[in-house]
């Protein structure tokens, strides 16, 4: 067997050989295939087909629906690790010692404070402006205060301002949502782990120490793991993007919040339960799968590019809504339109042609929603622990040798070589 591709080219009768390497063509290897001086292009919006990068970091089977960062699963990730244990994990490729994992965790907690202006930025945003806003601005903000961020060739400078993003995320996150519910800020507690730090930032009332229930704690952590890197996703190569311009990680991350923000993309959550709220009763649910299957919107947390089959992290998530449920106590109504729509879609030959299942955020928003978050903090919740895969992802695009500018082509549709008209003339 010959590792190449043999093409002919209708239009002019030549014949072409593509080398294939690693299950791929390379697009400039088409370069040589010409008609009439023009070289052949390919077209492939939204990249369905097209690899941007290599990349060591996360592996997903979407038709077996498989997820692995560096080779581990992400079901015995979900069981038996730490968020910041599956961030070592992700930024350096390996599960850290008890040592190394105990220093990784002491170094993200003395990043954890924001610069005193942040919280002046934060706080010139309305009291209702969506926190997606605030952490997209303060992000970006951070490469003022941080000036050697912008050093990306030094390992040092990469090295510190990774742990400085993951330090500060949760904390900017909480601030972000004290403000929109106008109450004050509550500083991290050293003595508190990185989830369980971030509840406390979150929930702090009058009480003198607040004390998180630990299956919310471990809920969170489980959350946080699955949402820790996704490869190619939206904001990914937005950050990889934005990064391939030679940018530092918070300009390159503030990028990526934004990709993140839209329905979507990580914006579904928010989606998920507003379209539940509006279905509103169990018995309303045919009536909803009807409407979606006629072209009247889609069913939110349904639906992947990459996999055609159940959403591994799904699966995890919808058992932890059953055990936060448990822990909070909450018979949540939405839950059953949730499991129904589920039921009904699974079956329905619309869905089932199309391989429509649901993804990570179909049960997200219920967990969120028994947390008491308000919905526009959901994708703020998936927001800070997918800061530790756009990290990884940044850090190897800007040390990766075979790394370019992002800049794709175009097929021009537009008008070609006119005259300027004066404005008398028009
Ligand atoms: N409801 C109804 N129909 C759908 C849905 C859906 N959720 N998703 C895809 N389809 C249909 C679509 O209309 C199309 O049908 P047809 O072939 O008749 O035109 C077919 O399925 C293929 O859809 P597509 O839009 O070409 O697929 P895509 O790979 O470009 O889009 C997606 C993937 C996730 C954007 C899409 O499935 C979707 O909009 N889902 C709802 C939003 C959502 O839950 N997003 C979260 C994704 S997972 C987490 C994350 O990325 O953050």
């Amino acid at each position: 067997m010959t590792d190449s591709l043999s093409v002919r080219d209708n239009r002019t009768n030549a014949e072409y050989e593509l080398p294939i390497s690693d299950g791929t063509i390379r697009a400039v290897d088409l370069l040589r295939i010409t008609a009439d001086d023009e070289p052949l292009v390919s077209y492939d919006p939204g990249f369905v087909n097209t690899a941007a990068c290599r990349s060591a970091i996360t592996y997903i089977d979407g038709d077996a629906g498989i997820l692995e960062y560096r080779g581990y699963p992400i079901e015995q990730l979900a069981e038996h690790s730490t968020h910041l244990e599956t961030a070592y994990l992700l930024l350096n490729g390996q599960l850290p010692t008890a040592e190394e994992l105990a220093d990784w965790e002491h170094l993200v907690n003395t990043h954890r404070l924001l610069p005193d202006n942040v919280k002046t930025l934060i706080h010139g945003f309305r009291y209702d402006a969506h926190p997606m806003a605030m952490m997209m601005s303060a992000v970006a903000s951070f490469h003022t205060f941080y000036r050697d961020s912008r050093n990306i060739t030094d390992p040092e400078a990469r090295e510190l301002n990774i742990v400085r993003l993951i330090g500060k995320m949760p904390t900017l996150a909480a601030f972000a949502y004290r403000h929109s519910v106008g109450r004050p800020y509550v500083y991290p507690d050293d003595s508190l782990g990185y989830c369980e730090n971030f509840l406390a930032m979150l929930f702090q009332g009058a009480e003198p120490k607040y004390e998180a229930d630990p299956r919310l704690v471990r809920a969170l952590e489980v959350l946080f793991i699955l949402h820790a890197d996704h490869e190619q996703n939206c904001s990914t190569n937005a950050v990889r993007a934005v990064a391939s311009a030679g940018n530092d990680p918070y300009t390159s991350c503030g990028a990526g919040i934004g990709a993140l923000f839209g329905p979507l993309h990580g914006g579904a959550n928010e989606a998920v339960l507003r379209m539940l709220r509006e279905i509103k009763t169990v018995d309303r649910v045919p009536e909803f799968i009807a409407g979606v299957k006629d072209g009247k919107g889609r069913l939110m947390g349904f639906g992947h590019r990459v996999y055609k089959n159940y959403d591994p992290r799904a699966k995890i998530i919808k058992h932890a809504t059953e055990q936060v449920f448990e822990a909070v106590g909450v018979d949540n109504p939405l839950l059953k339109i949730a499991i129904e729509l589920e039921k009904i879609a699974l079956q329905d030959d619309y869905f089932v042609k199309r391989r429509l299942y649901p993804n990570v955020d179909f049960y997200s928003g219920l967990i969120y929603e028994a947390l008491t978050f308000p919905p526009e903090m959901f994708t703020v919740l998936f927001a800070v622990p997918r800061t530790v895969g756009w990290l990884s992802q940044w850090q190897e695009g800007v040390t990766d040798p075979e790394a370019k500018i992002s800049r794709p082509k175009q097929i021009y549709t537009g008008i070609r070589t006119r005259d300027y008209a004066h404005l008398g003339e028009r």
